[in-house]
């Protein structure tokens, strides 16, 4: 059996760690993980040998660093076609806004708009039928009942440019805008999703907008107090356990490495699915073809940007008025 590459970002710990393990618990399988610092994944232990797993460096709250992997990435598969691309990577702040570099919201940009750019360049790389698994979120559906206990209201588009910004409702405190931010970023995964998948031609690339389950343990909830960081790696894995909601990094990881392997949701594309790989809806604002068009538009013109050296940039990278 010919060997695979597998593209991942996100695989330094939590679900894009647990299913780093499992793809390369199969010595058919390579991966080339983006990663903020390649020497943290080094010191995983991962068990696969030095060449079956390369670790590049990549920043998604920069578009240069974003482009500069792949670059790499191209140069590493050197014509030969990847078998999946997973866009698992993400952040979630409980603070202000920060706007990165480029001028977006830093969420926004980890969590969607870089890995957009990322993926439009390497579609081309992709083999024929191959996944591009975009890790979404229960945050981003207003009806979702355990997202509303934690204080999540789904996500919100005002217009797209405003979403770039993180400028989503300023009469919320602090901490509920933090959270309206993440919704809305994981919302914006799954129009994406959706209007990338409509967008491709049939038997290049398929989409799959992949909802994980609430994984209490994770790294997710690095930027909360010292105290919430306890409650969520000790306390809240037992207390959610009965909702149909939760899962652990393990078993959605595990899950997301069969989508990427090509054994579940195979003829799948422009879905999304749950952490037991069931179909669902997503919301009704994921389905809006509308708000799906726009922030395609969005995306695309920044990815179109960004390819070209700077000083032949039409598009400004950066969003203008303020
Ligand atoms: N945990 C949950 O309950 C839950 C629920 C629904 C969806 N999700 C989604 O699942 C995905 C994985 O999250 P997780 O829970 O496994 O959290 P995690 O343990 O914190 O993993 C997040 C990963 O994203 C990487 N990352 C963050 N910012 C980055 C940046 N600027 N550039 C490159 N990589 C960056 C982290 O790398 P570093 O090591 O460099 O920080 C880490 O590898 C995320 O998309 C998250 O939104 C999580």
């Amino acid at each position: 059996m010919p060997s695979r590459v597998h593209l991942l970002t996100g695989a330094t710990s939590g679900l894009g760690l647990e299913a780093a393990r499992r793809l390369l618990a199969d010595p058919a399988n390579h991966l080339v993980v983006g990663a903020r610092s390649p020497e943290a994944m080094a010191a995983l232990r991962l068990p696969a040998e030095p060449d079956r797993l390369v670790v590049l460096p990549l920043d998604l709250a920069s578009l240069d660093s974003t482009v500069r992997f792949a670059r790499a990435v191209e140069e590493r598969l050197a014509g030969r076609p990847a078998a999946s691309l997973a866009a698992n990577a993400g952040l979630q702040f409980a603070g202000p806004r920060r706007l990165t570099a480029d001028d977006y919201e830093e969420t926004f940009q980890v969590n969607l708009l870089s890995h957009a750019v990322l993926i439009e360049r390497l579609v081309p790389c992709l083999a024929p039928g191959a996944p591009i698994v975009l890790t979404a979120s229960g945050t981003h559906d207003p009806g979702n009942r355990l997202a509303r206990f934690f204080g999540f209201r789904g996500g919100l588009f005002p217009d797209v440019e405003r979403v770039a910004r993180g400028d989503l409702d300023a009469t919320a405190s602090v901490a509920q805008q933090a959270k309206d931010r993440y919704a809305t970023s994981k919302l914006c995964t799954i129009l994406y999703a959706h209007a990338l998948a409509r967008r491709l031609s049939p038997g290049t690339a398929r989409v799959i907008a992949f909802d994980p389950g609430l994984m209490p343990g994770t790294g997710l909830a690095r930027d909360r107090s010292a105290v919430e960081q306890w409650a969520w790696s000790t306390v809240l894995p037992i207390l959610v356990r009965p909702f149909p909601g939760a899962s652990t990094a393990r078993r959605s990881g595990e899950a997301l490495a069969e989508i990427l392997l090509g054994r579940r949701c195979t003829d799948d594309s422009g879905v999304h699915v749950d952490h037991r790989l069931v179909r669902t809806p997503g919301s009704a604002d994921s389905l809006r073809r509308d708000w799906q068009d726009a922030l395609d538009g969005f995306v695309r013109r920044i990815a179109a940007d960004v390819a070209t050296p700077t000083a032949d940039r039409r598009w400004p990278t950066k969003l203008t008025a303020r």
